[in-house]
């Protein structure tokens, strides 16, 4: 057993678990990443969906049940959990890379996440002292663009949220984590609620509805398929060592099961339900879901706008997003800091602070990547693009399908059943489909991904 088996945190019960794994997956995935993908797949958004919702049950929750088994079989950090279990089973103690993948990658998202999480931040201070007052597409679009182009402004809002963030991991597991999601995560559901009722009172639900579910299968289109399997990977958190670091402060009880069916479930269910408001607004006030970053930025802002209490709404919108990219961001950071207090016995709040720092600084080049910097292009990418594409489209499903060769070929099933404790037949499906669905799943995604597509283009 690990080092620091006996003196780990362990979450209050089960629920507080899952809540904290709910707040690490919904996220700006699920509302700012979800509501442009789609908006960009006009005519296969539905395609999308179904694509994304076919990857989350086949591909991501045996994944989730894997990384989270991992992380408490190992009881440590990724880095000491892979370590710990493929000692345990006799494997290299190579096994550990993946680890550091993980706890590196989560820092990489981290940085250009928050830059975001900025933006949001800075909307609502706007909401705040008045309403971004838009009243045509060209005025939103302005609105934007002048936060694009101001350095000062992103990297304020940007050190904030990173100076946000890290005040919570600080504080510690159960005091800081465990805390921060206790409060944000109700408020949350609650007000996605609200705006949900309020978005199908002023706008147009059917319309919305119509455009999210209407699935034509001539709608296939190359890279619909793998957005949509990206989009699974990164709502649910999968690949970056998040989820591995919550699962090693889970108590052996707990059944993870049902517990992951119980996260997956609340992720799609919000993920869906925001879509649902975002697009009703949309359509609702005649505009087109632009594609881009723009969507919840410009769009919404210029129904706002035009809606009777308008700015109210904005308020809780804007609200309701930063409490979403908060509880997901202190998920990026933790695996780190837990590495670094358990290797060195750092105190964690220092660990978390001097962690914070080359985040930060990565950041800001995030943010200036935008503007002075926006000349400076990697593979054709300025480094927000680049930082997005290589977490999302590579170092995430390569961590999955290492996963599921770990623990579907490595582990062995002592190990893995002792910790899945599923009914015999359950239990075969997940094990089955995490050896074979999975790692074929994502292989052939890959193929088609980096070799045909531009064949069939
Ligand atoms: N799931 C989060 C979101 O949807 C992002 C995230 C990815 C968090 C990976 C942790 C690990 O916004």
């Amino acid at each position: 057993m690990s080092q620091a088996a006996s003196t780990r945190s362990t979450w209050s019960n089960r629920w507080a678990f899952i809540l904290v794994a709910i707040g690490s997956a919904v996220g700006l995935g699920n509302i700012w990443k979800f509501s442009y993908i789609a908006g960009a797949s006009e005519g296969s958004v539905g395609v999308f969906i179904a694509v994304y919702l076919a990857c989350v049950a086949l591909i991501g929750l045996p994944l989730l049940m894997a990384e989270i088994l991992i992380g408490r079989r190992g009881r440590g950090n990724p880095v000491v959990a892979m370590l710990n279990t493929a000692e345990e089973s006799g494997n290299s103690p190579y096994w550990a890379l993946l680890g550091w993948v993980g706890i590196l990658g989560a820092l990489m998202i981290l940085a250009y996440y928050s830059v975001v999480s900025g933006w949001m931040l800075d909307y609502f201070w706007q909401s705040l002292a008045g309403g971004v007052d838009v009243k045509t597409a060209e005025e939103a679009e302005r609105t934007f663009g002048a936060l694009m182009a101001s350095p000062m402004r992103l990297c304020f809002w940007h050190t904030l949220f990173v100076a946000l963030t890290t005040a919570v991991i600080a504080r510690g597991v159960v005091g800081g984590i465990e805390a921060a999601n206790r409060i944000m995560l109700p408020l949350l559901f609650l007000i996605l609620v609200l705006l949900t009722l309020w978005g199908a009172v002023v706008g147009d639900m059917p319309a919305a509805l119509r455009f999210m579910f209407n699935f034509k299968t001539e709608a296939i289109k190359p890279g619909v398929v793998i957005d949509g399997m990206g989009h699974a990977f990164f709502s649910l958190s999968i690949g970056m060592g998040a989820i591995m670091a919550y699962g090693s402060y889970l108590d052996k009880k707990t059944n993870i099961g049902y517990t992951c069916a119980w996260i997956a479930i609340a992720g799609v269910f919000i993920g869906l339900l925001s879509g649902a408001a975002i697009f009703s607004l949309t359509f609702g006030y005649g505009l087109t879901p632009a594609a881009g970053p723009g969507l919840i930025l410009q769009t919404l802002p210029l129904a706002f706008s035009h809606m009777p209490g308008g700015w109210v709404f904005a308020i809780f919108f804007f609200l309701f997003v930063i409490f979403a990219a908060w509880t997901s961001a202190i998920s990026l950071l933790e695996p780190f800091v837990s590495w670094l207090t358990e290797r060195y016995g750092i105190h964690r709040a220092r660990a978390a602070w001097s962690t914070s720092v080359p985040v930060w600084l990565l950041g800001l080049a995030v943010c200036l990547s935008f503007n002075e910097w926006s000349g400076f292009k990697f593979f054709g990418r300025i480094l927000f693009d680049l930082l997005d594409h290589l977490a999302t489209r590579f170092m995430m499903p390569l961590s999955g399908l290492a996963i599921a060769i770990f623990v579907g070929w490595r582990l062995g099933k002592t190990i893995v059943a002792d910790e899945i404790r599923l009914k015999p037949r359950l239990f075969g499906l997940w094990f089955n489909v995490l050896r074979f669905v999975v790692p074929v799943g994502i292989a052939l995604v890959f193929v088609y991904e980096l070799v045909l597509r531009d064949w069939l283009q």
